[in-house]
């Protein structure tokens, strides 16, 4: 699957400093420290009557040539703090550094040097291309931007990048009507890559796509980073998604981190219950382990991040609060992170009870893992349940 070589790749590959190991002991490529993003709430007479408390108080690292998976229930900061990354929102308070560069207080053409070196591909492969710009505009636009490979550089530089996601170079004239959700997604890619990003963030970018298909455009996103040494935040809402391509994940939940770790240990040793019920919701593709297995289902919706509960932000729906007669500690005390493990930290007051308890561990000696993902088409070729171009949607 991965170092699939492609023709097209020599065009696109960039000949800039290329992404270290991830355990190569280089300066981490994104350093984000208590960061902040609240939005205002305004009254109908123009008072401001609070905060929308999106990202509260967020700290981590993302390692060049890693992939970070970052989860958590709709609404817990996930596109907020991606967002707040690449500088598309102001952040309240707090510190990003990329590259050791502070984002918050670059000026205009740093920010715009800064943005061509890391990108963002977006969910709805619907609503994010213009469907009044063929696609070689929509590819060409960063090109011009950046004031890059213009001239008689240009058409073979989007027929390598389409080429590069898996489509015909001919489908540079046509319309985004014209595409399944599939081939746009490979668009926006390409039009991510069209400035030889170093970092992209992938906000959910399978999540609105049909099952058929989510493989396949994992599938290129895993080749692409492999070949092109590029460095992910990939979001997803759950965690079956993240576990096939993250070397750590990052666990979300109203606006804080609960719990950051390499992918193995997170999956076979979570120590935050709200980890714990996200892991109870991926199938088990094994009848036996999935009757042995001890699952909670999460109660009623996430709180506002307008007014969050006190303490533990998560009290209100904790299963192992709940479990242990709902002690005064994980209504009063904000739980600090602590290292359980290598590398992996929690913040649960009662992060040993749940390491004891076997909510969410598969019981069993099969793997969750579904196998190897199936490869990507070569370029041009249809996918399977998607309408030939030109056919009507
Ligand atoms: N521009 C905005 N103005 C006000 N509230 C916002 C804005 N963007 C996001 N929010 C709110 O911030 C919270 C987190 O949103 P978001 O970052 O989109 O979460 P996620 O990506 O995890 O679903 C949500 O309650 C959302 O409604
Ligand atoms: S601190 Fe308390 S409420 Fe919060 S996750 Fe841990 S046990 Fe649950
Ligand atoms: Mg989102």
């Amino acid at each position: 699957m991965l170092g699939y070589r492609h023709g097209g790749l020599a065009a696109v590959t960039a000949p800039v400093e290329r992404a270290a190991p991830v355990d190569g002991g280089a300066r981490d490529l994104v350093e984000v420290d208590d960061l902040k993003v609240h939005f205002p709430i305004f009254g109908s007479l123009g008072r401001r009557h609070g905060d929308v408390r999106a990202v509260d108080g967020v700290s981590l690292r993302i390692r060049r040539g890693e992939t970070f998976g970052l989860v958590g229930e709709s609404g817990s900061g996930k596109t907020t703090l991606g967002h707040a990354i690449l500088r598309l929102v102001h952040s309240t308070a707090g510190q990003i550094r990329f590259d050791g560069q502070d984002v918050a207080a670059v000026g205009a053409r740093e920010l715009r040097r800064l943005r061509r070196r890391m990108q963002i591909i977006l969910q709805d492969p619907y609503g994010s291309l213009d469907p009044y710009l063929r696609v070689e505009a929509i590819i060409g636009e960063a090109l011009d931007i950046h004031g890059l490979d213009q001239g008689p550089d240009r058409k073979p530089r989007i027929a390598a990048l389409l080429s590069l996601v898996g489509l015909d170079a001919q489908y540079a004239n046509r319309f985004p009507h014209a595409f399944s959700g599939g081939q746009r997604q490979r668009i926006g890619i390409a039009r991510a890559l069209a400035v030889r990003p170093e970092f992209i963030v992938c906000d959910e970018p399978i999540s609105a796509l049909d099952v058929s298909i989510q493989a396949q455009i994992l599938n290129l996103l895993l080749r692409l980073r492999s070949e092109l040494g590029l460095t992910y935040l990939f979001i997803a809402h759950d965690l079956s998604v993240v576990r096939h391509i993250s070397d750590r994940v990052g666990v979300m939940y109203l606006g804080t981190m609960v719990e950051v770790g390499p992918a193995v240990s997170i999956y076979a040793r979570s120590g935050h219950p709200y980890t714990r019920a996200l892991l109870s919701a991926i199938p088990v593709p094994n009848p036996g382990a999935e009757r042995r297995r001890r699952r909670v289902i999460l109660r009623g919706d996430i709180p506002s991040p307008a007014s969050p509960p006190p303490g533990c932000r998560f009290h209100t729906r904790c299963w192992l609060y709940e479990g242990l007669g709902s002690p005064e500690r994980c209504r009063t005390e904000p739980p600090i992170p602590r290292t359980i493990a290598p590398d992996h930290q929690v913040a649960c007051h009662f992060a040993d009870e749940t390491l004891a308890s076997e909510v969410g561990v598969v019981q069993s000696d099969a793997p969750v893992q579904v196998g190897p993902l199936p490869d990507v088409p070569m370029h041009g070729a249809p996918m399977p349940g998607a309408p030939m171009p030109g056919a009507p949607m």
